[in-house]
């Protein structure tokens, strides 16, 4: 497995430019699927979890050209399955994505039960009921999910979610966008990767009104066709880019960015201390402020407040404000893996059930460490551009996931990282 070696300690300075957002591209491309004909997305991030999704698509028979690194012409017009294995949901929960798309299309969909995973047990029952409402039959054989239209055709329903959930609420418009009839989504999830994938959708002909609200109405229609879809800016990624300015003391000037997406973050990081100049409309300026940063708490909930996807690089940032701050994580129920290993690093953070308690400002220094999932690998990285000495940090596969070329973008603007390939693994594959 590849790990990253930095040497801490640098100010990062000069210019980042953003990927698209994964969380975006992931429901974009499981909504080719609704449509014989050709859907092209531009900025698709060239990260590990796309891969597979593109993968995904073309097992299902699905024809997926890639004219340039990041345009996916996908045309999903013999598809020969139904079905998402084993294989590749284990490997990325998105995979359900596929669910809503062939169950509306083809009145069939069989995908594996994600297991459980590094940040908790993350059910999709919630998916499953909706899809009940809609009219599927769904049951559990041998650890698949198989679920069916009996008539052929989803019926459009009123479906009412009981906790706020993402990807059960792109699953479900997917779903609802070739159904019979009209569907209305209540407590649906604001999140603007929603609204990128019901602009998508409406391209394709779709008939959505709503999405970035919790209200969303979906008028069912008889078939949808070809697009072309650019992705938004990913605000994740654009988020951790500015803590890295903040924390290794530095100044980031962050382009193709959408800063709209990022109000809670923003207004927190700015609130304990770090500057953040919007130059345009796509371009942040970030550096830290001449007081230094103050420890300020802060709470996880969906969006339109602080993102759980940027919890953990939130609470490296705050190993270096002064005082105390308290960092509440009520999405997940397991996602301080990453307190341990910055606690080798010298962090001071005590965990009470869902809340970290952090104490600042602490020198960090330099260890082996390990990371644990996407975001807390990323809370690793900027711990370690911030501590003195060396960091080698193990299982990066994770980060590979979700940031485009880290350690390129990372090294461009005076980071000392740098990728120590695993050869063990690479001879034991070539033999
Ligand atoms: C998406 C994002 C992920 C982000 C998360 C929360 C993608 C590909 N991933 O994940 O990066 O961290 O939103 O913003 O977009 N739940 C249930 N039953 C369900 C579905 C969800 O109990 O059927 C629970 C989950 O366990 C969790 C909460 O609801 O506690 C929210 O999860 P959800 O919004 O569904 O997360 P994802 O869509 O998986």
């Amino acid at each position: 497995m590849d790990k990253f070696l930095i040497r801490g300690g640098k100010p990062l300075r000069g210019k980042i430019e953003i990927s698209g957002a994964k969380n975006s591209a992931l429901p974009c491309l499981a909504a080719t699927l609704l449509t014989g004909e050709t859907v092209t997305l531009h900025n698709v991030p060239y990260v590990k979890d796309l891969i597979t999704q593109r993968r995904l698509l073309e097992d299902l028979g699905a024809t997926v050209l890639t004219p340039e690194l990041r345009t996916h012409k996908v045309t999903a017009a013999n598809i020969q399955t139904f079905e998402a294995p084993y294989e590749l949901v284990k490997t990325m929960r998105a995979s359900v994505l596929a669910l809503g798309p062939l169950l509306a299309r083809f009145g069939q969909a069989k995908v594996s039960l994600p297991g459980g995973c590094a940040i908790g047990t993350r059910p999709i029952d919630l998916h499953l009921r909706a899809f009940e409402k809609l009219g599927a039959e769904v049951s559990l054989e041998s650890g698949d999910v198989v679920a069916s239209a009996p008539k052929g055709r989803l019926i459009g329903a009123d479906v009412s979610f009981e906790k706020v959930t993402v990807t059960g609420t792109e699953n479900v418009m997917m779903a609802a966008a070739l159904a019979k009839g009209k569907t209305t989504i209540h407590n649906a999830a604001r999140e603007p990767e929603i609204e990128d994938l019901a602009e998508l959708l409406n391209k394709m002909g779709a008939r959505i009104k709503g999405a970035g609200t919790d209200v969303i109405e979906i008028e069912g229609v008889e078939q949808m066709g070809g697009a072309e879809h650019t992705i938004i800016a990913d605000r994740i990624e654009t988020g951790t880019f500015i803590v890295a300015a903040a924390i290794t003391n530095g100044e980031l000037e962050i382009k193709s960015c959408q800063p709209e997406h990022l109000g809670a973050v923003i207004e927190k990081l700015r609130e304990a201390g770090v500057d953040i100049e919007e130059l345009n409309q796509s371009t942040l300026l970030v550096s830290c402020c001449a007081r230094g940063l103050q420890a300020k708490d802060v709470t996880t909930d969906p969006h339109p407040f602080f993102p759980t996807d940027m919890q953990a690089q939130y609470m490296s940032l705050m190993t270096q404000a002064e005082g105390e701050s308290s960092i509440m994580e009520t999405i997940f129920e397991n996602r301080f893996m990453h307190v341990g290993e910055l606690q080798r690093m010298g962090a001071k953070i005590e965990i009470s059930g869902n809340t970290a308690l952090v104490s600042g400002k602490t020198n960090l220094t330099g260890a082996r460490i390990l990371a644990s999932d996407l975001r807390a690998s990323a809370s690793l990285v900027l711990a370690a551009l911030c501590a003195s000495g060396e960091t080698l940090i193990d299982r990066v596969y994770h980060i590979d996931r979700g940031y485009e070329t880290i350690v390129r973008k990372l090294r461009s603007v005076g980071a000392d990282i740098e990728r120590i390939k695993d050869t063990m693994a690479m001879t034991a594959e070539e033999k």
